[in-house]
């Protein structure tokens, strides 16, 4: 996969190059390039920003670097003239007002074969920005959750983690992507390792009795319990208390 993010924050992204996602780009699994969007202004203050037409407070991202930017990235991959774009980049841009991340959506963007991640900040961007992609390529506005962050970077490095780590090869043993919270609309079960006893706390005596048919179901109740009580909107209609 290429993922592409354009941001004024490129050092940013620098904690891409560790852990698992780091691994990935040496092993070639992972393309990543990061753009400065002052690199794609012409003036002597490489200016990004500008007063909002209407009035009202704060700044808005000017189009014209984010446009030069898009086209240096997307060149000639897509023409702009409407056509299939099945299978071509994904312009996301994160904010607050999109639609909210989740696992599944992790998991269909996995899937892509180029990314591009553009990195509001201020009052956000200039909404023909959206338009502009969108002749150009799928565009996707994205939000982490319901809350408001200073600028799309953290967003973005949630959903490349999220979504770098169901490509196939960037985690050693893809079993463990299986039983995950979300994964199959529940909330994991809790886990223990060795000691059996620390602190006066017992490992559930179920997990230590090798009785592998008891353990499934216990991890399973334990799921249930547990989304009942911390996420009772996750669960199906018939188990929701
Ligand atoms: C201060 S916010 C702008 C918020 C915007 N004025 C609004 O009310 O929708 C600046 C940038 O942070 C990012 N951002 C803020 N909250 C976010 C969230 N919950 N999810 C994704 N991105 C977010 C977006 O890139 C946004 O353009």
């Amino acid at each position: 996969m290429r993922i592409d993010i354009v941001t004024i924050f490129p050092t940013f992204f620098d904690a891409l190059d560790i852990s698992l996602l780091g691994r990935a780009r040496e092993d070639g699994i992972l393309e990543v390039g990061v753009h400065d969007l002052r690199d794609f202004t012409h003036d002597r203050h490489r200016t990004v920003d500008d007063k909002p037409y209407g009035g009202g407070a704060g700044m808005v991202m000017k189009p014209e670097p984010w446009g030069e930017a898009l086209d240096a990235i997307l060149g000639e991959q897509v023409p702009d003239d409407g056509a299939d774009r099945e299978g071509g980049p994904i312009v996301i841009f994160p904010s607050p007002a999109g639609e909210v991340f989740t696992q599944a959506m992790a998991r269909e963007l996995s899937a892509a074969d180029h990314l591009v991640f553009g990195c509001g900040r201020y009052e956000g961007i200039d909404h023909r920005v959206f338009d502009y992609a969108g002749s150009r390529a799928s565009v996707r506005l994205v939000s982490l959750g319901d809350y408001v962050l200073n600028g799309g970077e953290v967003a973005v490095m949630a959903m490349i983690e999220a979504i770098g780590r169901l490509i196939p090869g960037v985690i050693g043993n893809p079993e463990s992507l299986v039983e995950e919270s979300h994964e199959d609309g529940l909330l994991e079960y809790p886990s223990y390792t060795k000691p059996a006893s620390w602190r006066g706390l017992d490992v559930p005596p179920v997990l230590m009795g090798g009785n592998h048919g008891a353990i499934a179901t216990w991890r399973r109740d334990a799921q249930i319990e547990r989304t009942k009580s911390v996420r009772p909107d996750l669960l199906p209609p018939a188990q929701s208390p």
